[in-house]
């Protein structure tokens, strides 16, 4: 018997962990030939609805479910951790930004980093989702000093695939034929949703398009803006188009990108496309023997450039933010 995976998912009890769990127990994070023991993370008195959640995950008798621990202290949640989903935080309201979250949610990330330096595997993987992620993730691996930095990823695969969903939409082509769009920067509004590169059924998605004005002066908003759109939709953040893209990220990071495929992935720079070392940002990038490599090469129009710039210009404004809050 295969030994398990521990999968650590930190806000266990939220409407993304409950969106989430039940495809991890399933074999849809890691395969289908990969058992997965469950370690969930909640704050004391969300302890009893994560334990109501196991109670259900119990209930469907997964076969690849070797087993579920429930903690609310984060060195027991992260010890032996070989995936980590840190999704626990709080999340947006209607008409607050990303901003607002920064001190809220920073606090939470410290010492969440601290154990996973402490207790994690070898081979250990942490997305996080929540937000601002991007930061969030900054933090964490700030903390956790034995941890390779590149093991720390923050999460744009939603922004990925709503790019993707509304290229499609535009071409009047099923998804499945639109690639390779970019998400660039941070995880919030001024992210940069880039068509440059993408191809719709193998052909220059700009050609296809052929319309500069939607992509710049609808495509880009709708796809930067979007959470705030389900939000207002809702009255809450997305939460199955969340998890979807936590698994998916996940999948692609320990399996690898298909042939000729890129995703958008948010972790520490090296330097790659003018972007400051160690800023968690999104990049265009192709997991191979579980390790991503950004994509190289790709042409940077002066448009481009300068998005690019201004979400840079906010993660480091984010990074002043914290460090002046003493969370870094
Ligand atoms: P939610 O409020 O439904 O659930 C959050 C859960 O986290 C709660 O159960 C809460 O008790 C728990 N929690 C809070 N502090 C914790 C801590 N220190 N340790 C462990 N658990 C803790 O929220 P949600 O809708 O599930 O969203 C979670 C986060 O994900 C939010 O920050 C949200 O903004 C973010 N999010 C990110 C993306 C993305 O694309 N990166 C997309 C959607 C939502
Ligand atoms: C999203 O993109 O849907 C989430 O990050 C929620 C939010 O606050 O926008």
């Amino acid at each position: 018997m295969t030994v398990p995976v521990n999968v650590t998912v930190t806000g266990a009890a939220g409407q993304i962990g409950y969106a989430l769990l039940f495809r991890v127990a399933s074999g849809q994070l890691l395969g289908p030939d990969v058992p997965v023991r469950l370690r969930l993370l909640e704050v004391p008195q969300a302890v009893k609805a994560a334990e109501g959640t196991a109670m259900e995950l119990e209930d469907c008798a997964f076969p690849l479910l070797a087993g579920i621990d429930i903690f609310d202290d984060p060195t027991a949640a992260f010890d032996g951790v070989n995936v980590g989903l840190l999704v626990g935080a709080r999340p947006r309201g209607p008409g607050m930004e990303r901003s607002d979250l920064l001190a809220a949610n920073g606090g939470i990330f410290g010492p969440q980093g601290k154990a996973i330096n402490a207790g994690a595997a070898d081979d250990v993987r942490i997305l996080v989702v929540g937000n601002p992620a991007n930061t969030n993730a900054l933090i964490a691996s700030a903390h956790a000093p034995d941890v390779p930095a590149d093991r720390f990823n923050a999460m744009m695969r939603l922004d990925h695939n709503r790019a993707l969903a509304q290229l499609a939409l535009k071409a009047g082509v099923p998804v499945r034929d639109v690639a390779n769009v970019i998400i660039w920067g941070n995880h919030s509004a001024k992210q940069y949703p880039d068509i440059a590169h993408a191809v719709v059924d193998g052909k220059s998605a700009v050609d296809i398009v052929n319309d500069d004005a939607w992509v710049r002066d609808t495509f880009v908003p709708t796809v930067a803006k979007r959470g705030a759109a389900v939000i207002e939709a809702r009255g809450l953040s997305s939460a199955a188009s969340a998890a979807n893209a936590a698994m998916a990220h996940v999948n692609d990071w320990v399996n690898g990108t298909p042939e000729g495929v890129w995703t958008s992935v948010a972790m520490p720079s090296d330097g790659s496309y003018g972007v400051p070392e160690g800023l968690v940002c999104g990049f265009p990038a192709r997991a191979k023997n579980g390790a991503w490599e950004i994509v190289q090469g790709l042409e940077i129009d002066a448009y481009a450039r300068e998005k690019i710039d201004v979400s840079v210009a906010e993660l480091i404004e984010e990074r002043d933010a914290v460090t002046e809050l003493g969370l870094l």
